[in-house]
């Protein structure tokens, strides 16, 4: 796992962004996995300024409530729209996002996994974390081989997010979440984490034992795992002295 800690949730966004347009401009093509919540609205701003030639690039989003209308401002394709798509070149046909509305969920769940397959696999997967280590929505216990499915919302979760629905009662309880096999499979992961409320699910992703209790920790297992902190975020790591001095101690021909 490679731990880049910058001083703030900017710089640490400037180097995500480095590494996403990289990918985009190297691999016209290319398949991402992308990710909502907070963590990465400066993300995609940023991208939106950079001005990439999105035409080709085929997105799979990692989750999405379930009964939520598409166009309900807190629905995860609503936010995708509003914060990126609706700003960039990509075709509608190449955005995927988990159907929450669907009759058969699990039908969909199974056809996401087919549809990734058929897209060639996931080449950069970016994620974030919840305060207790999910990625997606795989809530702790979550089974470290799972695929996308259903899920019920743990109450830490509910109460995380009630923050974007005002109330707690608000937040769906079920969701689909592309599953931590599935994530896994991804050629290659961004985690991106900011703030002192993080702090803890990061070190526990970063230096604790590999546990379906900590989601995040099996990106431990991952052969090409980036994850850009601020230094809020990181400041419970232990090794943060060697993360640092690795990552100002990189050779030139090695890229971020
Ligand atoms: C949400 C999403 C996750 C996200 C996490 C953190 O529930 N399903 O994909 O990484 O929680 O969100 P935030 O970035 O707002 O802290």
């Amino acid at each position: 796992m490679e731990v880049i800690i910058q001083s703030n949730p900017q710089t640490a966004t400037h180097v995500a962004a480095k590494i996403i347009a990289r990918q985009i401009r190297n691999h016209p093509s290319t398949v991402l996995g992308l990710a909502t919540g907070s963590t990465p609205l400066m993300l995609y701003q940023t991208l939106i300024e950079m001005n990439l030639d999105w035409s080709e690039v085929k997105t799979f989003n990692l989750d999405e409530y379930i009964g939520l209308p598409f166009e309900h401002p807190q629905s995860y394709y609503h936010f995708m729209w509003e914060n990126l798509f609706g700003h960039i070149n990509i075709r509608k046909q190449n955005v995927h996002i988990p159907d929450g509305n669907a009759k058969d969920i699990s039908k969909i769940c199974q056809q996401y996994e087919q549809l990734i397959k058929a897209a060639g696999g996931i080449d950069m997967q970016l994620l974030g974390i919840g305060t207790n280590g999910h990625m997606g929505f795989n809530e702790p216990t979550s089974s470290l081989a799972s695929r996308t499915r259903i899920k019920t919302l743990t109450q830490q979760t509910c109460h995380d997010n009630a923050r974007f629905f005002g109330n707690e009662n608000d937040v769906p309880r079920h969701v689909i979440t592309m599953g931590i096999g599935t994530i896994m499979e991804a050629r290659e992961v961004l985690m991106l984490a900011f703030g002192t409320n993080k702090a803890q699910a990061v070190v526990n992703a970063v230096e604790g034992p590999v546990s379906a209790m900590n989601p995040a920790s099996i990106l431990q297992m991952h052969p090409v795992a980036k994850v850009c902190l601020d230094e809020s975020a990181a400041s419970f790591l232990e090794k943060s002295d060697y993360y640092r001095w690795v990552y100002a101690n990189k050779p030139a021909w090695q890229e971020i």
